[in-house]
């Protein structure tokens, strides 16, 4: 059973609200750490949510010089591609905040695997260990329709990767390769936060809440749901028992 999610009627609460929590553990980890490491979610939800941490005064967080902006996933194309979420990242948080090149930490989505992979792997023995792998003080994930998290798709091989911390995913579905963090790197972070909006994701959500439970869970269900906190809007969370909705 997953933990109660936080709903929210509005998607500008929902940001808010998601703001104020990555805000919240940022602050409580640089209390005791140098640097924040986050690994960021593509995709278009997000979006609202970094033009939200964009628009963060100076007193509500000072220490963005602090943080360390990793991704979840990249598409394999390159950073001013459309579909690229470093582009994303950049447009709708890194310039306006003026983030130092420095303290991201992109996929080289235009590189081929055999580049791109170990490219990734290097950049990801920067971070402090934890069960001998890297760990994040948070992730931040999307999730599709299909239960798919970061670029681990249902079915695909990627997600039965153990070993490696990164990997290259051929997607069938949508025909492309993907870059994704596996899923031993996703379950090693601090803290997960779940970040669904949408009527499109109400069937996966009400799956992963009520069940039933299937054979091959979905790769969503593979993630160490002690760790995850879900941001829902009120259509992705449509089925599901809104008592605490905000
Ligand atoms: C990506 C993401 C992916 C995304 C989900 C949801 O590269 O697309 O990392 O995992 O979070 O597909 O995408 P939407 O937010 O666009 O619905």
């Amino acid at each position: 059973m997953a933990i109660k999610p936080h709903i929210y009627q509005e998607s500008d609460t929902l940001y808010r609200e998601c703001a104020a929590r990555i805000v919240e553990l940022a602050l409580d980890t640089l209390a005791h750490q140098e640097h924040f490491h986050i690994a960021l979610a593509g995709g278009t939800t997000p979006r609202g949510l970094y033009q939200f941490l964009s628009r963060l005064g100076h007193e509500e967080f000072p220490h963005w010089e602090r943080v360390r902006f990793y991704f979840g996933d990249e598409r394999n194309v390159p950073p001013e591609h459309e579909e690229s979420n470093f582009r994303m990242a950049r447009e709708s948080l890194f310039l306006p905040l003026q983030i130092k090149e420095s303290a991201i930490k992109r996929i080289k989505g235009e590189l081929p695997p055999e580049e791109a992979v170990p490219h990734y792997q290097e950049i990801l023995e920067e971070l402090p260990k934890e069960n001998d792998a890297p760990r994040f003080d948070l992730i931040l994930l999307g999730m599709g329709a299909d239960g798919h998290v970061a670029s681990l798709f249902p079915g695909t091989p990627l997600l039965h990767e153990r070993q490696q911390v990164v990997g290259a995913n051929f997607v069938e579905k949508l025909e492309c390769r993907r870059y994704s963090l596996t899923l031993p790197v996703l379950n090693n972070a601090r803290h997960i936060i779940l970040l669904v909006s949408g009527a499109k994701k109400a069937d996966v959500i009400r799956h992963v809440f009520h069940g039933p439970d299937t054979a091959e869970p979905l790769p969503v269900q593979m993630l160490n749901h002690e760790k995850i906190e879900w941001f829902l809007d009120a259509e992705a969370a449509r089925f599901l028992d809104t008592e605490n909705e905000a």
